[in-house]
C-alpha cells in the first residue's frame, strides 16, 4: 500500500513545529553545572540533561560558592548547582521542568529539588520517593517560602497502574473468589 505523503504532510508539519518549539529552547541553552569531581549522581544528571538536548559544561569545583552567589538558601541545597539562561537550578531537577521554566520565563531565581530524593533523574534505583520541584522567586528565599512548581509521586502512579491492569498474569488459584461474573 502506498502512503499518500501529501495527505500526511500538513499534520506532520504541525507535529514537527510543536516539537521544534520545545527542543529549540534546549538546543540554544548551555547549562553550566558546578559539582564535585567525584559525584556519580551529578554525572548521571548531566547525562539526563544532554539526553534532553541541553549543551552542558561541567565545572568540578563544588557548588557551595555558586549556590550562595546565585541566591539559593542552604535549606534548598543539593549536590550540584546549574546556571542556564539567567536561572539557577539546584539539584536533581527533571529536564522537562527546566524546559518549561525556559519557555514560561517567570521572574524567579530558579528551581530546586532540595537534598537528593531517590527516584529523581540521576538518582534512579530500587527506591522512588515522592518529591517536589520548588520555584525560588526571591534571592535567599527559604525552603518553606518557595512555590511548588511540579510534584512527582510514584505511589500515586503505582496505585493507578494497579487499578488499570487488573492482574492478568496472576494464576487463577483463587479463581472462585476473583471471578465476579
Ligand atoms: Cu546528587
Ligand atoms: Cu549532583
Amino acid at each position: 500500500m502506498k502512503i499518500q505523503i501529501s495527505t500526511l504532510l500538513p499534520g506532520l508539519m504541525v507535529i514537527l513545529s510543536l516539537l521544534g518549539g520545545a527542543s529549540q529552547a534546549a538546543a540554544t541553552a548551555t547549562v553550566d553545572v558546578y559539582k564535585s569531581p567525584t559525584c556519580g549522581c551529578c554525572d548521571k544528571w548531566v547525562d539526563h540533561m544532554r539526553d534532553h538536548g541541553f549543551t552542558v559544561k561541567t565545572h568540578d569545583v563544588g557548588n557551595k560558592e555558586i549556590r550562595k552567589k546565585s541566591g539559593i538558601a542552604d535549606s534548598l541545597g543539593s549536590c550540584h548547582t546549574a546556571l542556564v539562561n539567567g536561572y539557577a537550578i539546584e539539584g536533581h531537577v527533571p529536564a522537562p521542568d527546566i524546559l518549561r521554566l525556559l519557555k514560561e520565563k517567570p521572574k524567579a531565581v530558579g528551581l530546586s529539588v532540595p537534598d537528593m530524593p531517590h527516584g529523581t533523574p540521576g538518582m534512579e534505583g530500587a527506591r522512588s520517593d515522592p518529591y517536589n520541584v520548588l520555584l525560588i522567586k526571591e534571592r535567599g528565599e527559604e525552603r518553606k517560602d518557595t512555590t511548588i512548581y511540579n510534584r512527582y509521586d510514584p505511589y500515586a502512579k503505582k496505585v493507578k497502574q494497579q487499578a488499570e491492569h487488573s492482574q492478568p498474569d496472576q494464576k487463577p488459584e483463587n479463581s472462585s473468589v476473583m471471578r465476579l461474573k
